[in-house]
């Protein structure tokens, strides 16, 4: 198959920008689009045939749900069975925006291959004007995970899609570099008290000002059977091929690893602030200015993808705190490195 790749003004609202990728949609096939977090690889939501292409071109594990994108606040209440007032609050707070709401699911209007058996659904109404122009020509409700291939870093840019995605999918909408860079926040309102099975850029602070307290299990914690979860948080993320540690954020102990790691003969790819470019690294790419937690989410995920076009033999990532965002960013760096640090002695 061949993929075409075309250029869409986010500041222009123009119909010809939509309409292939309307048609695609409506005649069952898959379309890659910007969102404000990541790019997504869209379906039909009540078209199981084309969510299985989804699955398919991903490589995707069949049990792992996909998220329904929406392009109006009318329409959610035709896919779940009830709007509680948690998340109608939600709603009203952060939509459009990146959070996910997971809620009762209605039987036998989405594909089955979105909810993967589970009971629940998990809707977000993105704000991108891409998306959200996408959304509603089309007037229909669209499945869409993160556009990489399964075990991936999400793609912060159209040409991340085609490096994973080239010749799989008939049309990648290119609307530039995603603002956000990591996925939305899942946030399960079905339990009480609501939890957020993927932290994201809609905080736990965030929420907990419009709802009240909400749980945010660890990575650890969602290791325990009893802990609610999403299924895609099980398998492997956002991994570069060559091995990930994490690393303190100090250019002492950076420095030193460094230097151990060359005695061992590896060659080094960091990832970490600016200013931490002097240090003596094989290859480095920035998150961005120390602490600024806006430009390490934005550069993560390409930074990851970078590694990949060097002879990196392993990579030193160094952490951020885990408040607000942060959170998120240590999420996506634990799980890129399997939760590996780097030990200095
Ligand atoms: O920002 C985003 O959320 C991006 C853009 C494209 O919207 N999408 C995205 O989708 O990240 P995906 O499929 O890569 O991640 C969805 C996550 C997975 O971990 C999945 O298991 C979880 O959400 N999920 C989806 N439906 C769920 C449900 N009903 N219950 C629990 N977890 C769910
Ligand atoms: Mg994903």
């Amino acid at each position: 198959m061949k993929t075409s790749c075309i250029s869409v003004d986010i500041n222009v609202d123009d119909m010809e920008n939509y309409s292939q990728a309307v048609d695609l949609l409506n005649e069952g096939e898959v379309v890659a689009f910007p969102t404000e977090t990541v790019y997504g690889l869209g379906a039909v939501a009540t078209n199981d045939e084309a969510v299985k292409k989804i699955f398919a071109a991903k490589g995707r594990p069949s049990d792992n749900p996909l998220i329904v994108h929406i392009g109006t606040f009318e329409e959610v209440s035709s896919y779940v069975e009830e709007i509680s007032e948690n998340a109608r609050k939600c709603m009203d707070q952060f939509w459009p925006g990146p959070l996910t709401i997971v809620m009762k699911a209605k039987e036998g209007i989405l594909a089955p291959s979105v909810t993967a058996g589970l009971s629940t659904v998990g809707i977000r109404m993105p704000d991108h004007p891409v998306a959200l122009g996408l959304l509603q020509t089309l007037k229909k409700p669209v499945a869409a995970p993160s556009a990489n291939k399964s075990g991936k870093p999400s793609p912060t840019k159209a040409k991340h899609v085609e490096e994973d995605l080239d010749g799989l999918i008939p049309l990648i909408l290119d609307g530039g570099t995603t603002g956000i860079g990591l996925e939305s926040t899942v946030l399960d309102v079905t339990v009480n008290p609501p939890a957020i099975l993927r932290p994201g850029g809609v905080t736990k602070e965030m929420l907990e000002e419009v709802i009240g307290e909400v749980t945010q299990p660890t990575l650890s914690e969602q290791d325990r059977k009893e802990t609610p979860k999403a299924p895609g948080m099980k398998y492997t993320h956002y991994a570069p091929n060559a091995p990930v540690y994490l690393v303190e954020l100090d250019k002492e102990t950076v420095g030193n690893a460094i230097h151990k790691l060359h005695q061992a003969g590896e060659v080094v790819a960091l990832l970490g602030p600016s200013e931490y470019k002097e240090l003596k690294s094989d290859h480095f790419f920035s998150f961005g200015h120390e602490g600024n937690v806006d430009e390490i989410s934005a550069n993560l995920y390409d930074s990851l993808r970078a590694c990949d076009k060097t002879n990196a033999t392993i990579i030193l990532a160094t952490t951020t705190s885990n408040e607000g965002v942060g959170a998120a960013i240590m999420n996506r760096l634990e799980k890129a490195a399997g939760r590996k640090w780097f030990q200095n002695d």
